[in-house]
């Protein structure tokens, strides 16, 4: 299985077709790139799975989405999480996939699949704050889970508004700033897993 160190998994938390936190996780995957990285961008939309039931886990085990999102983690070291923001908190759809993925699966450790992962957290929302409340729930979560998190993140106000026609982010600061943030998660996935030739 490649676990190439500089193998980005990027997501947001939300299926809606036209979610603006799926815009700005297309846009770090191609930010991601540019830095040297090597990004894969999923659709939760493309994973559903059932909200988390400790019965139905017990007689019918891990969701079949569920495990192919487990093993696609288990290829990548680092991650991008686009949190969009519901009353202040992180979306239900981010918190269960995250809590399917924590779980143990046959002798696989759930914890473990997050272990010497690097995170970084974005948002974007409609309102003024871009969702700013749900990035600090987010980067907890991920802690608790083992993940180092970045303290680098970026929130996006007034979503609607906020990117171009191709993609890109109106405000040429935020698009730097997501420049920065992104370089900075390739640099560090560079420092934590140095390649074998160097
Ligand atoms: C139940 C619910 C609660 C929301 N609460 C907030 C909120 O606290 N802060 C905020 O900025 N936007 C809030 N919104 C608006 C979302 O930011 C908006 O629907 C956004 O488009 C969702 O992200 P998406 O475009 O990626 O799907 C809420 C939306 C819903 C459906």
């Amino acid at each position: 299985m490649d676990q190439s160190h500089n193998r980005i998994l990027v997501f947001a938390g939300s299926a809606r077709a036209e979610s603006y936190n799926k815009r700005l996780a297309r846009l770090a995957a191609s930010r991601v790139d540019n830095a040297g990285g090597r990004a894969t961008l999923v659709d939760l939309r493309d994973f559903p799975i059932p909200l988390y039931d400790g019965d139905l886990e017990h007689e019918q085990g891990i969701p079949d989405h569920a495990r192919r999102l487990r093993a696609m983690l288990a290829e990548h070291s680092g991650l991008v999480v686009v949190s969009p923001e519901y009353n202040g908190f992180i979306t239900p759809l981010l918190k269960n996939t995250l809590d399917w993925l924590s779980r143990p699966d046959g002798d696989e450790e759930g914890l473990a699949l997050f272990r010497n992962r690097v995170a970084c957290v974005l948002s974007a929302s409609p309102g003024g704050f871009g969702g700013m409340r749900s990035l600090a729930l987010a980067r907890q979560l991920l802690t608790n889970l083992g993940v180092t998190v970045l303290p680098d993140q970026l929130a996006v106000p007034r979503a609607a508004q906020a990117f171009t026609d191709n993609g890109d982010l109106a405000d040429q600061g935020a698009g730097k700033r997501l420049d920065q943030i992104c370089h900075r998660l390739v640099e560090t996935l560079e420092r934590l897993n140095p390649r074998a030739e160097r």
